[in-house]
């Protein structure tokens, strides 16, 4: 059900919709300022069961443009801080999602970093291979970011590795071409993941829940497929607490898209896993939301674009349910 509660260690959701993070390129030197207060405090007042807050960088070439947020400086950290406490007033759990963007970053800082140096595409610039010393620096960022994001009072902590960025850059055998110990098998383009989740675990605490966000497919013959995804993720089950399922991104194609397109890649997962999933893309009709969840298909759906065209859609679906939220007071006589 659309409308049930979950909790996920001590992470209470009030439903099972899910804000995804989603860019909206409006920061300047990374931090946090009213447009960010206004647009999620809109969303957490629609209610949704969480909301991710959009990528957010680990250093400053790993945002993924200049208007990106990032959490590398005490001074970030204490604006996120006013951040969390004025927009989880309104009921609804705040998660972050952490990034380097590799070499899909298109910061003005001029190296950018990747497993290998093999470009995106003609419009990127060409990567430099990390070295050891550059993979421990990353590494130690995420970690940092992470006890940012833990003093800031977030309640969950999302690693995007997806679409394309650099922990997703270490997965794909179509990005990562080493010749060291991250590369050879899936299980060794685990590695660097693994590092992070290790050393984001070492800030992070416990007792919060870690998301991680992978893209289930790399929509070509040479990268990894679900088959490919399933086992990896298998093999990383029991360090994370909620897998985020999308798709997409190593490469510059675009898959077919269509309502519940990625429903198939999260009940794959959530099965090969036994994690609770999110699932994205074109879910927010009632009905096909209320399906997936249903039919086990996922835990969690995420509702994008939809919640930027109507933050309070949440409000609208409830409705539909025939249910109030309750805890929306101020404006329950009128709805
Ligand atoms: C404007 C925009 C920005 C996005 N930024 C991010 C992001 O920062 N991190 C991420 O993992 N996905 C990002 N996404 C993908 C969304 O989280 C989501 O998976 C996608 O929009 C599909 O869900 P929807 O059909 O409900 O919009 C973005 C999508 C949009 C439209």
């Amino acid at each position: 059900m659309l409308f049930e509660k979950y909790q996920v260690k001590n992470l209470d959701l009030q439903n099972r919709i899910v804000v995804p993070p989603m860019c909206t390129y409006q920061a300047q030197s990374g931090e946090v300022n009213q447009f960010h207060h206004t647009h999620y405090g809109a969303m957490a007042l629609g209610q949704p069961g969480l909301i991710i807050v959009e990528a957010t960088g680990v250093t400053p070439e790993g945002r993924i443009s200049e208007q990106d947020l990032g959490l590398y400086t005490e001074y970030q950290a204490e604006k996120m801080k006013s951040f969390v406490d004025e927009v989880r007033h309104f009921g609804t759990p705040l998660a972050i999602q952490l990034n380097h963007a590799g070499r899909k970053s298109t910061t003005n800082d001029p190296t950018k970093y990747a497993p290998s140096s093999i470009r995106f595409d003609e419009s990127f610039r060409t990567p430099k291979t990390m070295t050891k010393d550059d993979i421990a620096r990353i590494v130690e960022a995420f970690a940092q970011s992470a006890k940012y994001a833990a003093a800031a009072g977030f309640d969950a902590l999302e690693l995007h590795a997806a679409h394309g960025y650099l922990l997703h850059q270490f997965l794909s055998p179509l990005s990562n071409q080493r010749e060291d110990e991250y590369n050879g098998t899936y299980r060794a383009r685990l590695k660097f993941l693994r590092e992070v989740l290790a050393a984001v675990k070492s800030e992070w605490p416990a007792e919060k829940a870690l998301l991680l966000r992978i893209s289930a497919d790399d929509y070509h013959a040479d990268g990894n497929g679900l088959a490919e995804y399933q086992e990896m993720m298998k093999a990383i089950a029991k360090e994370i607490d909620i897998l985020d399922v999308s798709s997409g991104g190593a490469i510059p194609i675009q898959p077919h898209v269509y309502p519940g397109y990625q429903l198939k890649y999260a009940k794959a997962l959530r099965e090969a896993t036994q994690l609770p999933v999110i699932a994205a893309g074109l879910l927010q009709e009632y009905d096909l939301a209320q399906f997936a969840i249903e039919s086990g298909h996922t835990d969690f759906v995420a509702l994008g674009r939809s919640m930027l065209t109507n933050p309070h859609l949440p409000i609208a679906l409830a409705r539909q349910s025939g249910q109030r939220l309750l805890q929306m007071k101020p404006y329950n006589k009128g709805i």
